[in-house]
């Protein structure tokens, strides 16, 4: 089973990235998927630029068919996802309107930063946008307020209620991805 982990911030100096590789590599040793990183700053989407609705497949640029290439590839996907003005930033709604049938029925994790909120705004407007394309959000999610005051020389040093929530969530992952493969499979 392969885990997608996309990291969302694309801003230079971005927190985000060492919280998504603190995440990929706590998903590696939990053992349940072979896990990819996707880097949303390193992909660099264009604004939504294909004339076909996503879901005909049509793609005419090379950029759309390789990020389709990657996320069809994912058995389950973890969004890695900053708290800008209360939602999930651009960049990763950019990047989840490029396509459709990629994301269906697989099961979708969440972890989520910023100040006092930890980004729960941001998750939950993520779970509603995530169902428009059929993907199966887990309850469970990785929430870090004050995510600034956890970084370190080695990088994210998150407290150990957030690293035993990573392990929930990627639990709930597991359960859900190989039934999901089953529908996906059949539909
Ligand atoms: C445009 C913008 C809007 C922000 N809005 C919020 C917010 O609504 N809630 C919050 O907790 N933090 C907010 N912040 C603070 C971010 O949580 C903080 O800057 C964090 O480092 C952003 O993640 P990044 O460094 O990975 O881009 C905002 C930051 C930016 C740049």
């Amino acid at each position: 089973m392969k885990l997608l982990v996309i990291i969302a911030s694309t801003r230079p100096g971005r927190i985000g990235k060492p919280i998504g590789d603190w995440f990929a590599d706590r998903a590696s040793q939990h053992g349940g998927f072979e896990v990819e990183v996707a880097d949303l700053a390193e992909i660099a989407l264009p604004l939504h630029d294909e004339p076909a609705h996503p879901m005909t497949g049509k793609y005419e640029h090379q950029h759309t068919k390789d990020w389709s290439a990657r996320v069809d590839a994912a058995d389950a996907v973890v969004m890695v996802t900053p708290e800008y003005n209360y939602a999930f930033n651009a960049a990763l709604k950019n990047a989840i309107d490029y396509l459709n049938r990629e994301w269906r029925y697989k099961p979708v994790g969440f972890v989520s930063y910023g100040g006092v909120s930890g980004g729960m705004r941001a998750v939950q407007m993520l779970k509603q946008v995530v169902t428009a394309v059929r993907m199966v959000p887990v309850g469970d999610t990785v929430l870090i307020p004050m995510a600034r005051t956890m970084l370190g020389d080695g990088g994210f040093e998150p407290t150990d209620v957030v690293a035993q929530s990573a392990d929930v969530m990627l639990d709930e992952l597991v359960k859900l991805a190989e039934p999901l493969a089953g529908v996906r499979a059949a539909s």
